[in-house]
């Protein structure tokens, strides 16, 4: 088997054979140093624009536009431009959970085609340029087909993770002002069917929204007593196949994606259209170095960004291959993505820590059996990967032949910010890596002055901003400017603040976690101000405080700490926890629920998280003379310390 990494020292290299067939080498660091002139290069080499920019770069913060004047369509550049050459390649694989249905595998062609039809139909129900659609799909084809027609047609998607709660898509739907919704009657999860459109017909009640198109994913077909909803298919064949793709200016926005922040509500972070289609192909491109008849896999869920760019527009817009499925990793069998893999040649496999940590758990015995040949690369991606599992992955997954490309980046930043190319390294375990070529981080101290070597920092970005970076919050400039710019602002700093710490060890940059108020649960990005808001509403409780915990397999679990109004008898554990599934999703269930007498809080009636979380972590709380109710601590000490020894928690990784 071609070996693609050798070990010199402590440190893994790209091998001579990963040298030969690597796109890029150290070289693209130099190439990249004018970035203006080195993404225009790019954006000319790698995408067809019906109007060339007039300028590369235009900054006037907190705002900046790449390729400004420029336009072209999205889907033009995933599609169209593919089909003379590759028109009979295989632009999309995707497995079904149930054993007994068949993968589906779609060429360009067929994709082409699908989505064309698709345009038709938002057409036909009125969508224009510049509306909002919302996106509430399962991991199955049908998605990618609706997420690229309304990039056909100018309209602005907006995906709801299908596992979020109809209340979360209702909240994204109003704020959008949503006029239509795409939906799916159901998806199969752990040998179930589960019910999605229950939900999206409870989100879509009184808002914007006029119509639903169903994908009849569980049923042959859909029927609807009323005139709001639609069945995919025969809305499919109610239409014709030519579809003009709109012209776009670069800078107008193609998606919206809702992340969590520190405040209650959700932001919903726009991308624009030209800088995101020239990162995301030049990203996915150079990470898992694509070449001609690769396959690549990116576990993801369209839900998140990470499906958005490296499960659908990364792969398409290389006119590459890639591989959606459908279900969870370990169901029927623990072995089964590495069947996958095996089947379908997978080359560059794309997933999250928590996952590893999963697998790494179940054992590895069957894993002998599963050679996994065709692989090359292996990407990490959203939270830190431990020294443990990176060993794991690159041992048992790789079989010690694979780099690991571990990628430090955003919601809001479209595609990687921080690794190493599979042809530059080096792989070291739990250090991200280099600024992507043509972008560039800094490790800043609270006045924004650079700091050296292993000092931890602020993870901040200079300009230009890559372009493949957020252009606002959806109606919210406050909020964009708040978030993401206004104190470095303060400090005479044209920083885009990352919210992450970070620090240098031997030249490489190395992540250390949120510095603010968001968790990263199983690589999900929760916000504690959204998970108390919710558990605020609920009937019983006066206040709450929610802290993270470190967890073995998740990373971090959210622990919450609650004040009753009265009494609640019974398992109001249980009911909290169904509470936060219907307010949010089961993504942001707390682990565990304390009901304690009072909250830690300070004289102006703040409460000290911090102080709690020194409970939690089994460390000496600091600053108890600031609280206005110092006693409660000692209750909450005795309520934690009863669950550790009772083998329910884990402290600190
Ligand atoms: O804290 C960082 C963590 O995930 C956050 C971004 O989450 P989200 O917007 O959901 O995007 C996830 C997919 C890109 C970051 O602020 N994070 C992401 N990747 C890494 C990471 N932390 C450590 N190492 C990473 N490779």
């Amino acid at each position: 088997m071609v070996k693609y990494v050798v070990k010199k020292g402590d440190r893994y290299w790209p091998s001579k054979a990963m040298k030969d067939i690597a796109l890029v080498d150290k070289k693209i660091y130099k190439e990249s140093q004018d970035p203006r002139k080195f993404w225009a290069k790019l954006a000319r080499r790698g995408l067809v624009w019906n109007k060339k920019w007039d300028k590369v770069y235009e900054e006037k913060l907190p705002y900046f536009k790449w390729f400004k004047g420029g336009e072209l369509n999205f889907s033009y550049n995933c599609l169209d431009r593919n089909l003379f050459k590759k028109g009979n390649k295989t632009a999309l694989i995707f497995v079904p959970e149930p054993i007994d249905e068949k993968p589906i595998k779609w060429t360009y062609h067929e994709l082409y085609q699908k989505v064309c039809k698709f345009s038709n139909v938002l057409r036909k129900h009125g969508i224009v340029k510049g509306d909002i659609v919302s996106i509430y799909l399962p991991l199955i084809p049908e998605a990618l087909v609706a997420m690229l027609a309304c990039t056909r047609i100018g309209a602005i998607h907006s995906v709801v993770f299908s596992a979020f709660s109809s209340d979360a898509l209702k909240s994204r739907i109003q704020d959008g002002k949503a006029k239509l919704l795409i939906t799916a009657d159901g998806y199969y999860r752990r040998g179930e069917k589960v019910d999605l459109l229950k939900k999206a017909k409870k989100a879509v009640y009184r808002t914007s929204v006029k119509k639903v198109i169903v994908v009849p994913r569980l049923r042959k077909s859909f029927r609807s007593l009323s005139f709001k909803f639609k069945d995919f298919n025969k809305e499919m064949d109610s239409v014709g196949l030519m579809s003009e793709p709109v012209s776009m200016k670069s800078e107008d926005p193609l998606f919206i994606l809702y992340t969590s922040g520190t405040t209650g509500k959700p932001k919903g972070v726009v991308h624009d259209t030209g800088g995101y289609a020239v990162y995301a192909k030049y990203t996915c491109l150079w990470n898992f170095n694509l070449l001609e008849n690769d396959v690549l896999w990116c576990t993801a869920d369209i839900g998140w960004i990470t499906g958005h760019t490296y499960a659908f527009y990364g792969p398409l817009l290389n006119g590459s291959t890639t591989l959606i499925y459908e279900g969870s990793p370990d169901f029927p069998k623990i072995d089964r993505w590495w069947k996958i893999i095996e089947k379908h040649n997978v080359s560059a496999f794309y997933t999250a820590p928590t996952a590893i940590r999963m697998f790494m758990k179940a054992g590895d015995k069957y894993l002998k059996k599963h050679r996994m040949k065709s692989l090359k690369v292996l990407g990490s991606v959203g939270e830190p990967i431990d020294k443990d599992a990176w060993n794991w992955y690159f041992k048992k997954i790789g079989k010690g032949r694979c780099p690991i490309i571990d990628t430090w980046w955003q919601t809001e930043t479209g595609g990687t910010l921080i690794n190493v190319l599979p042809g530059v390294g080096p792989f070291v375990p739990t250090v991200a890596g280099k600024s992507f070529p043509g972008t560039k981080h800094l490790v800043v101290d609270d006045k924004g002055k650079i700091k050296k070597g292993k000092d931890i920092g602020f993870l901040v970005q200079e300009g230009p901003f890559a372009p493949g970076m957020l252009h606002g919050v959806y109606n919210d400039h406050k909020k964009y400017l708040d978030t993401y710019w206004r104190y470095w602002k303060k400090h005479k700093k044209k920083y885009y603040d990352s919210s992450d710490g970070a620090f240098i060890t031997n030249g490489l940059i190395r992540i250390t976690g949120r510095t603010d108020d968001v968790m990263k649960v199983a690589g999900h990005r929760i916000s504690t101000a959204e998970l108390e808001d919710a558990i605020n509403e609920y009937k019983t409780v006066n206040e709450c405080a929610v802290v993270p915990i470190a967890d073995k397999i998740k990373g971090e679990v959210p622990v919450a700490f609650v004040v009753l109004k009265g009494r609640d008898i019974g398992n109001l554990e249980g009911r909290l926890k169904k509470h936060v599934d219907n307010k949010i999703g089961p993504t942001a269930r707390p682990s565990f629920v304390y009901v304690v007498k009072d909250l830690p809080k300070t004289r102006s009636g703040k409460i000290m998280r911090r102080i709690l979380k020194n409970v939690l972590n089994n460390e000496e709380p600091k600053g108890l003379m600031t609280l206005v109710n110092p006693d409660c601590v000692g209750e909450i000490t005795e309520l934690v310390k009863g669950k550790v020894n009772k083998g329910k928690m884990v402290r600190k990784r």
